[in-house]
């Protein structure tokens, strides 16, 4: 999830693709502790989620969501949209092995072409904009050859992702449990009312919704937002309290942590070693941020004020630190694969 626009381009699959009135939530998976994909079911279901959207086809998430009750939207990566674009055979054999081979057990309903498609502004990335509508066309091809029905006059407007995370870095003003809490939550009130709200253009329309997302997951990158969306931590408990079905009255659920970061934050922080990580790759990514050049790690060289005490972790802290300071307004995080922390003490006064 990125914080800027969200183009994504989808297919709706099946003629009954009625929408189910209930929110989706988005399953994504980039972390390294998270649940197996049958208790992840099993939390889909316990929270009365309405429909799930993968970033894939995961061949066992299919499988075990067959016979559930909740609807599907799966994804062509990225990286075989060129080769599905400009080739039928391929195109054929992707509906083949994700979508027919589930079907109809698995209801599949939305497939989508690409994730975030338009934010790669390479030369690689501009080739697969040329390709999108392509594979878009080719898959229909496939699909229709299959017989299974498209219905486009019946594509409404969807909202793939929504959300708002729970915690962050330093600088992240907002993120907190209250603030999660309280967006999601009326998210859910209003996507699910009867009759639908709809929009200022469209009253009483349903728009399908699917929040951004099931877990925390520890392994995206950028600002620490990035890793604070779920709605579950990666060991499968709840962060807050939420009713998917939006039939709880907001006095039901418990009070909330008060949210201490809704002004930005005007004080200093700094961007150190984490607690306990690998000193091997700590040195590789002290290595990394002192070859971005600028005098990052200019003061850590011997007989400048920086180099003592001679350890790993100290220079890390200040390459980082430095780094940091010098190429965060051009985007840079304090991430380093989880290997920086931000800090709001001074690591100076502690060296
Ligand atoms: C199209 O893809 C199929 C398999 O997916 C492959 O066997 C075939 O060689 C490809 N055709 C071209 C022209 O690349
Ligand atoms: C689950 O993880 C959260 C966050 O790390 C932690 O606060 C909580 O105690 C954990 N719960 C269980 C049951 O392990
Ligand atoms: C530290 O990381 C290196 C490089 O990834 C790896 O080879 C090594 O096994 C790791 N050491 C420990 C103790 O995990
Ligand atoms: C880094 O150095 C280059 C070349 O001297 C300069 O153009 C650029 O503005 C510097 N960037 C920062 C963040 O200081």
């Amino acid at each position: 999830m990125r914080g800027d626009a969200l183009l994504f381009f989808s297919l709706l699959v099946l003629s009954d693709a009625m929408p189910s009135g209930k929110i989706g939530v988005n399953y994504g998976r980039l972390g390294n502790n998270l649940p197996s994909a049958g208790q992840s079911i099993e939390s889909l279901r316990a929270m009365k989620a309405g429909s799930v959207k993968l970033y894939d086809a995961n061949p066992e998430i299919l499988r075990l969501l067959a016979g559930t009750d909740i609807r599907v939207s799966i994804m062509v990566p990225n990286y075989e949209i060129i080769n599905i674009a400009t080739n039928q055979t391929s195109a054929n054999k992707w509906v083949e092995d994700n979508v027919l081979a589930y079907h109809p057990e698995t209801m599949i309903r939305t497939i989508l072409v690409g994730n975030e498609v338009l934010s790669y502004c390479s030369d690689e990335g501009k080739r697969m904009w040329n390709h999108l509508v392509p594979a878009m066309r080719r898959i229909k091809i496939s699909l229709r050859a299959q017989d299974i029905h498209l219905d486009f006059h019946s594509i409404r407007l969807s909202i793939a992702e929504t959300g708002w995370p729970s915690a962050g870095d330093t600088g992240d003003t907002g993120a907190s449990i209250y603030n999660a809490a309280t967006y999601n939550r009326n998210l859910v009130t209003k996507m699910t009312g009867r009759p639908p709200i709809g929009t200022p253009a469209r009253p009483g329309l349903f728009i399908p919704a699917f929040i951004f997302s099931l877990y925390d997951e520890n392994q995206k990158t950028g600002p620490g937002t990035e890793r604070h969306w779920g709605l579950l931590h990666a060991n499968g408990t709840s962060i807050y309290q939420i009713d998917l079905t939006g039939k709880r009255a907001s006095s039901e659920y418990e009070p909330l942590p008060a949210t201490h970061n809704d002004m930005p934050y005007g004080g200093k922080s700094w961007c150190v070693a984490a607690p306990d990580v690998n000193l091997t790759e700590l040195e590789g990514a002290l290595t990394f941020a002192c070859s971005q050049g600028n005098g990052t790690c200019e003061a850590l060289t011997p007989g400048k004020e920086c180099y003592e005490p001679l350890s790993v972790i100290w220079h890390a802290s200040f390459a980082f630190s430095s780094y940091w300071a010098k190429f965060r307004s051009q985007g840079a995080s304090c991430y380093f694969n989880g290997l920086a922390v931000q800090t709001t003490s001074d690591p100076s006064e502690s060296a």
